[in-house]
């Protein structure tokens, strides 16, 4: 017998781990929003989550493509895939922005120094550049900068919020593969592989 529920509670703990361990294949996912009518996908570094209702968390620049395309269409996916253990899971995703709120303001001031020079570029991420510039003060290319300092970068800080709508888990097997879909965290059921 097969118990979804089990492998759907274990792969939502490998995700809260996914947080805070770099090793884990859950600290990244491939984020895939609508520019118009192209799909655009980029990597992106797992920072939260919630389990109930489930949710997940990133950090990226307000002035990035990727923004602005979430809020014109706050719709999205989410991709996590596990090589070694063989699972996928697809999550599709509505896009909450925080931008210069208490939320924002919160996880903004646990963001470390280090991470906070890059919110700090001159250049709007993406944005084409007549030479190479690695959008972050120069002067900070070898050291982070002060507390003080970094708080300019606080204006391109945004935390997103991803709701999510709908799980897709696939587990490869060689004696056949396990498939099946979660909506609103509750309702379970097995779809074909
Ligand atoms: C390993 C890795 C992690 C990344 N994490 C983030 C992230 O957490 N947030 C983000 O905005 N961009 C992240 N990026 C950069 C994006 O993939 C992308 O190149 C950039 O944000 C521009 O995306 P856009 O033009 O679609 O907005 C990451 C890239 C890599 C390779």
């Amino acid at each position: 017998m097969c118990k979804i529920n089990d492998i759907y509670q274990t792969e939502l703990e490998y995700l809260k781990d996914g947080i805070k361990n770099s090793s884990n294949p859950y600290h990244t996912f491939t984020l895939s929003s609508l520019n118009g009518i192209y799909p655009e996908s980029r990597t992106i570094v797992l920072r939260g989550l919630d389990f109930d209702p489930l949710k997940i968390y990133f950090n990226a620049d307000y002035r990035s493509p990727k923004i602005q395309e979430l809020t014109k269409n706050h719709f999205c996916s989410a991709l996590f895939y596990d090589r070694k253990r063989k699972i996928q899971l697809r999550f599709k995703c509505q896009a909450v922005l925080h931008y210069q709120n208490n939320i924002s303001r919160k996880i903004w001031s646990n963001t470390v120094l280090q991470s906070r020079k890059c919110y700090m570029g001159p250049h709007s991420p993406s944005k084409s550049l007549d030479e190479w510039h690695p959008n972050i003060p120069l002067e900070y290319l070898k050291t982070d900068p002060d507390k003080e300092h970094s708080k300019e970068g606080y204006i391109n800080f945004t935390h997103v919020e991803l709701k999510i709508m709908e799980s897709d888990l696939l587990q490869l097997h060689h004696d056949g593969h396990i498939r099946f879909k979660v909506i609103n965290g509750n309702k379970l059921f097995f779809v074909s592989p």
